[in-house]
């Protein structure tokens, strides 16, 4: 089944063409310097951007897909979450498509992309993998901070999420304190490789609260704030290498949330997972991918990864290959009008 997807939740335009499972295209165009000055997501921006480049963005997936337009079987669109005026023209466009060459349409909730990145490229999805009555997925991106247990496509409960800031959003705040810039996640991994990871003492947040399933980045945050503080009034400023080492030291307490709430959720012998799904823009963190394979090692369950970097942030293909998983479940659900930006929208509703 060919598929064109588009998806404009936040700050890239994106479009694709998949073909089931495979991806023929993958068209991202980052808007992220655009927001840079801003030190974050301006929403009425990301909608002026996304307007002006959607169509050539979709002309691009198409043409380098080489599959005309004729040959789409359905046209995929991202409904939710995200940002309310950014999703509604992807959303428009899609139906505008969808109505003048007569294809079906289908919204796909963009955190089921990110869940299913990693079945992108696989031989049609490892049929094993659902054989297993549970998997768990970690979604870790700018907006969300999740784990997900599912038991087949389309089968998810979340079993814990944040309940203030995701990880993404807590390495972008930092990275803006330290003047990294927006957004900071990667520039952030790329001083903390240089740095010692237990130079700056910050408290992993809620240790030894792990049983209450819950992810809390507010209060990290604020430990950064008053370290430099400390720092800055005794040193003056920041050398480069005690810069590389709050980077490290940061990095290092909110990886260590995660890692600690998964060992929780590992520990409960009712959980027999097989395998864990990694998906979202922080999974592209070598560190954390590191830490995450060597949790996984210890419990004998299988970590997948999105097969390139281009997977975990924000991309159409991804939204294209959930697409192709949610007709195979459920057929098409062609009533175009009920298709609505829905910003809030749950993986588990
Ligand atoms: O999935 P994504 O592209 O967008 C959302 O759906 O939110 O994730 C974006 C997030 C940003 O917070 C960005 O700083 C972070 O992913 N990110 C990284 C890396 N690359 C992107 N965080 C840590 N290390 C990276 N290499
Ligand atoms: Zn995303």
């Amino acid at each position: 089944m060919n598929i064109l997807a588009i998806d404009t939740s936040c700050d890239e335009t994106s479009a694709a063409v998949t073909k089931n499972n495979k991806i023929l295209s993958n068209i991202v165009w980052s808007q992220a310097s655009q927001h840079a000055k801003f030190g974050g997501v301006v929403p009425s921006l990301a909608r002026r951007k996304h307007i002006e480049k959607i169509d050539f963005i979709v002309k691009k997936a198409l043409s380098k897909s080489g599959i005309n337009i004729n040959k789409i079987d359905a046209i995929a669109v991202t409904a939710g979450p995200g940002l309310a005026i950014a999703l509604e023209v992807g959303i428009n466009k899609a139906k505008e498509l969808s109505i003048k060459f007569k294809k079906p349409l289908i919204a796909v909730n963009h955190i089921e992309g990110h869940l299913l990145s990693p079945f992108a490229n696989t031989p049609p999805i490892k049929s094993s993998v659902f054989k297993r009555k549970y998997n768990i997925s970690l979604i870790v991106s700018g907006g969300h901070t999740e784990v997900v247990e599912m038991s087949g496509i389309g089968k998810y409960k979340i079993i814990a999420q944040t309940v203030d800031d995701a990880l993404g959003e807590c390495l972008d705040k930092g990275a803006r304190m330290l003047g990294l810039g927006y957004p900071g996640g990667a520039v952030l991994e790329k001083m903390a490789k240089n740095g010692d990871k237990n130079r700056f003492l910050l408290p992993t947040p809620l240790a030894g609260q792990e049983n209450r399933l819950i992810f809390s980045y507010s209060g990290l945050k604020t430990a950064l704030y008053r370290s430099l503080d400390k720092e800055i009034n005794d040193k003056g400023s920041l050398s480069k290498k005690r810069m590389q080492d709050v980077c490290a030291s940061y990095q290092n307490a909110a990886f260590r949330h995660i890692i600690r709430i998964l060992k929780h959720i590992f520990d409960n012998p009712d959980h027999k997972y097989t395998y864990l799904l990694i998906g979202g823009g922080v999974g592209a963190n070598v560190e954390l991918r590191k830490r995450i394979r060597k949790l996984c090692k210890q419990y004998k369950i299988t970590p997948l990864f999105p097969y390139s970097k281009k997977l975990y942030g924000d991309n159409a293909a991804m939204i294209g290959v959930a697409a192709y998983y949610k007709t195979q479940r459920e057929g098409f659900d062609n009533k175009m009008a009920k298709i609505d930006r829905n910003p809030n929208l749950k993986i588990d509703e």
